[in-house]
């Protein structure tokens, strides 16, 4: 494993991975590690939340284990599950057999061999390099009565299963969050985690991110996209492009061999970068022009 002992540490192993980490999230990452506290990353769609899990557990060699949630998770999804069919067909081979002690058939029916591991219990248990990372993706998605679940598993990062006992992490896990914010998360569960706000990143930061992900784009091309792009998050739109946007477009550029942007090789790939028609409609005609003008004019100023 890397030695996290400082941020830059952990921006320049992030940065190993591909991932461009400003200052202050490559601070709430190191504390977070270092205190062994969940971290709770909360923020704009496709800005790198689900990706920096990744990154972390490919930098310091765990395992990625991840449960996303969604409406109507519950526990048992998200812990563990009885083999149903596996179950039945013990019991079916018992009855044919005839004769076996229906009290050891009992036991054994609810033992380890008939669970099916789910991320949370895979989570508390021990890992090939160490405690793993757990990502708890979009939990914004699921309802109160999970995140309680979560609260208490999270607080002393031990689960309980009825039919075999609590059991217990020999080490915490490396505990990320994700939220989208479509509701607020309860502040019982935030109070035990270090918060970072995820922003779209400025120009810099973005053209910095283009070069990890899609080194194949020209300086010229990637400024030129990035710049449209920044200027297209400043309007007034029903979804804003992500930094995924950012990436896949610069990618279908180089795919067409555009090697500059104007109004119809934008007209032609929007598609990439927004994804509702009330959006691209927005961009029809002059518009698109008019941003790809104010874009170079930013390119120029900067
Ligand atoms: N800082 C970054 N460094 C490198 N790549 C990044 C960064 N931020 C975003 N990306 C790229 O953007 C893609 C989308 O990021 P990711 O899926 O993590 O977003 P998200 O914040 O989880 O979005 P959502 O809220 O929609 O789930 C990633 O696959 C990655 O390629
Ligand atoms: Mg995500």
């Amino acid at each position: 494993m890397h030695d996290i002992g400082s941020i830059d540490a952990v921006q320049a192993m992030l940065a190993e991975q591909d991932y461009v980490c400003g200052r202050a999230l490559a601070t709430v990452v190191f504390l977070a590690l270092r205190l062994g506290r969940p971290l709770f990353l909360e923020g704009e769609p496709g800005t790198g939340k689900t990706e920096i899990a990744k990154a972390i557990a490919a930098a310091v060699g765990r395992r990625l284990i991840r449960l996303q949630c969604y409406e109507g998770l519950d526990a048992a999804s998200a812990v563990a599950d009885w083999n149903f069919a596996a179950q039945m067909i013990a019991i079916r081979a018992a009855e044919a057999g005839g004769g076996a002690d229906r009290e050891a058939l009992q036991a054994e029916l609810f033992s380890e061999r008939y669970l099916v591991e789910r991320p949370l219990l895979a989570a508390m248990r021990p890992q090939p390099g160490g405690p793993p990372v757990l990502l708890i993706d979009e939990i914004d998605r699921t309802d109160e009565p999970f995140e309680a679940f979560l609260l208490e598993a999270l607080s002393d990062y031990q689960l309980t299963i009825p039919e075999l006992g609590t059991i217990r992490a020999p080490a915490p896990p490396i505990v990320i969050l994700t939220s989208n914010r479509t509701r607020e998360v309860h502040d019982a569960l935030k109070r035990r985690c270090l918060y970072h706000w995820v922003d779209y990143p400025g120009f810099a930061r973005e053209i910095e991110i283009l070069r990890a992900r899609a080194p194949a784009a020209s300086e010229t091309l990637s400024r030129e996209v990035v710049a449209f792009v920044q200027r297209l998050r400043s309007e007034d739109l029903f979804k804003k492009p992500g930094v995924a946007e950012t990436i896949d477009w610069a990618k279908c550029l180089l795919a067409l061999d555009v090697i500059a942007l104007s109004p119809e090789v934008i007209a032609d790939t929007i598609g990439a970068v927004l994804k509702y028609q009330d959006d691209i409609a927005r961009l029809q005609g002059a518009e698109a022009g008019r941003l790809l003008d104010e874009a170079k004019k930013a390119l120029e100023d900067a």
